[in-house]
């Protein structure tokens, strides 16, 4: 479905030319959510951005289904690090941004929403700002903007890492529940073991900076079935942890 060939992308700042990744291919098929994982600065956002359309300078090819990916052509769900909503709106107001562009919400788009609401535990929130918000709140706002969207393709940038532990896997369970339902093809990524294993179907390892892609695990069987409490989760865990000790010290 998509598919990234040899791409490479180099910022241009006062200090020089920066080159945030390099040579990275990898593909994702229709449904599957693949998780990118790498120490900090090694360009993972920076991919984010390249899919969403928001970098536009870069080498290389970006395909979706053999054609290159547009925001205007593919229907593109971003969420960045920092959530993304906009402070002056309201939740409600911030849930509807996606579908919303250049046309009026439907009825369906609102009833559809306040079934979201209901199952994020938003319901009652609706008139508050992002700001008088928990950051788990906050992130189950973007949540709801993004499934309410039902995008082609949905790009996660460390959704849940500002989080605490038990809201984070509280909120990954919540992800993995839609996902089941609707299975977008989903980038996620992460700097951490547990979510990039507990979300991904595939595990995209990259170096330190400039990102290249190390390994490519498939994490399919962890992924679909265990639970945290399997032993099998733990065992991906500690090897996709070897993989990684090995892949960020060069
Ligand atoms: N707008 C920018 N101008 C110059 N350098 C940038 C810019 N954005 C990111 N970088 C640099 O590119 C590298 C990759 O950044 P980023 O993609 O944000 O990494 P990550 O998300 O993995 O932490 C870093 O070294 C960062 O300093
Ligand atoms: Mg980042």
């Amino acid at each position: 479905m998509i598919s990234i060939s040899a791409l490479a992308v180099a910022y241009e700042a006062q200090a020089g030319r920066c080159l945030a990744l390099e040579n990275v291919s990898l593909g994702l098929e229709v449904g599957e959510t693949c998780a990118v994982i790498g120490p900090s600065g090694c360009g993972k956002s920076t991919l984010l951005k390249v899919l969403a359309g928001i970098i536009k300078k870069y080498s290389g090819t970006v395909m979706i289904d053999g054609r290159p990916l547009t925001p205007r052509e593919t229907k593109i769900g971003f969420i960045p690090q920092n959530y993304g909503l906009l402070p002056w709106k309201t939740v409600y107001q911030n849930a509807l941004l996606g579908v919303t562009v250049g046309r009026a919400a439907t009825g369906a788009d609102k009833a559809r929403l306040a079934a979201l609401f209901d199952q994020l535990g938003l319901a009652g929130l609706e008139d508050r700002y992002p700001g008088e918000l928990s950051g788990g709140q906050q992130q189950r706002v973007a949540l709801a903007r993004a499934f309410l969207l039902r995008p082609t393709l949905l790009l996660m940038d460390e959704p849940f890492s500002a989080l605490d532990a038990i809201t984070r896997e509280e909120l990954q369970d919540v992800f993995r529940h839609f996902w089941r339902r609707e299975p977008i093809a989903t980038v996620l990524v992460t700097h951490q073991v547990e979510e990039a294993v507990y979300l991904g179907r595939k595990l995209v390892i990259l170096s330190a900076a400039p990102g290249r892609v190390r390994q490519v695990v498939d994490n399919s069987p962890v992924g679909a079935v265990s639970a945290r409490s399997d032993g099998s989760f733990a065992r991906q865990c500690a090897l996709v942890r070897e993989i990684i000790q090995e892949a960020w010290r060069k």
